[in-house]
């Protein structure tokens, strides 16, 4: 594995990343109105920017921009693409925290969406969040062939919908046990799908704006895979082992929920060393792209690594 050198370019790139994210976000995220829009409801509009401005880390954006760079794709069509997916990302934070899911009072350092507004402006805004990051993906500026926005637009419904994160979601409350089903809960399943999905999208993206072939698309796709499970195993540790003041958001959640994850299935430990197995096939599968996919090894070391 390629050693620390990169790890000063790293976090210069993913600061850029998250400035530009901000930006574009921002100005989607605007009152103006677009064609065949009526009108863009102010608290609604307010709740939206709540619940994606001023905070992430923008990572998915990063792992698109970052694999369309393998390809010399230019960045604006990328981070337009990270844009839309940051938006699925939100959608699913904001409706994560909801009373009915995962209750959560704080995120990103501050009160939920619905702590600063209310329940149905929350669910409002993830709605409007989801919907809008398609409205973004079929946009010209993304690319200029059709056929690629098409591509793009497909697996991104595929990774945010009942294959990926959402159907990842139902998975990770029935592991909650609270439907009354005792069926044992397929936890690596339930990650790949939760938050995997949303994850290995991001590479995909980046294959799929470079008009990849076939093997360097699955060499992404591979990475974006690993790099997905183990993100959600260090989220999972962070939740035992971190605490809620540099995490932004409640510690010891999963266990007061009663969740099932790779830490109450293999114990911290054993968490670990899957996270560590979960690196080093991420490392491999980006071979055939050699030292210019030196920064997605990094991140891979940043998401087994951070403290948020
Ligand atoms: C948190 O994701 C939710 C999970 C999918 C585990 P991130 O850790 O990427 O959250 P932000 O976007 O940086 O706040
Ligand atoms: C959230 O997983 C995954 C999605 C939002 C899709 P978690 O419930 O573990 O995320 P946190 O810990 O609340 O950020
Ligand atoms: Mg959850
Ligand atoms: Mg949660
Ligand atoms: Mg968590």
């Amino acid at each position: 594995m390629t050693q620390a050198p990169f790890s000063q370019d790293f976090a210069r790139r993913l600061d850029k990343t998250a400035e530009d994210t901000e930006a574009l976000l921002g100005r989607v995220l605007s009152d103006e109105i677009l064609e065949n829009e009526i009108a863009r409801p102010r608290r609604l509009l307010e709740a939206m920017r709540y619940g994606s401005l001023n905070g992430g880390k923008r990572l998915r954006p990063f792992l698109v921009v970052e694999s369309a760079a393998l390809f010399d794709v230019p960045p604006a069509g990328a981070l337009l693409a990270g844009a839309a997916l940051e938006c699925i990302h939100c959608y699913s934070l904001i409706h994560d925290d909801l009373p009915a899911m995962d209750n959560s009072d704080l995120r990103r350092g501050r009160p939920t969406t619905h702590k600063a507004y209310d329940d149905a402006t929350a669910i409002l805004a993830g709605d409007a969040l989801l919907t809008i990051a398609f409205d973004i993906t079929t946009r010209d500026e993304i690319h200029p062939e059709a056929g690629v926005r098409l591509a793009l637009t497909r697996a991104l419904a595929r990774a945010a919908g009942i294959g990926g994160m959402a159907g990842g979601q139902i998975l990770d409350l029935a592991g909650e046990g609270r439907f009354g089903d005792r069926e044992p809960v397929d936890v690596a399943r339930l990650q790949q799908m939760k938050t995997g999905a949303l994850l290995r999208f991001g590479c995909q993206a980046g294959a799929i704006l470079g008009k990849a072939s076939p093997s360097n698309y699955k060499a992404l796709d591979d990475y974006g895979r690993a790099f997905g499970e183990a993100f959600q195993i260090a989220d999972d540790l962070l939740d035992v082992e971190g605490d809620a003041a540099a995490l932004g958001k409640p510690a010891g959640q999963d266990a007061a929920l009663g969740k099932t994850t790779f830490v109450t299935r293999l114990g911290i430990d054993g968490a670990k060393r899957r996270l560590q197995n979960l690196l080093a096939t991420a490392d491999t599968a980006l071979a055939p792209f050699g030292e210019r996919a030196d920064i997605l090894r990094a991140a891979a070391r940043f998401v087994a690594e951070r403290k948020n």
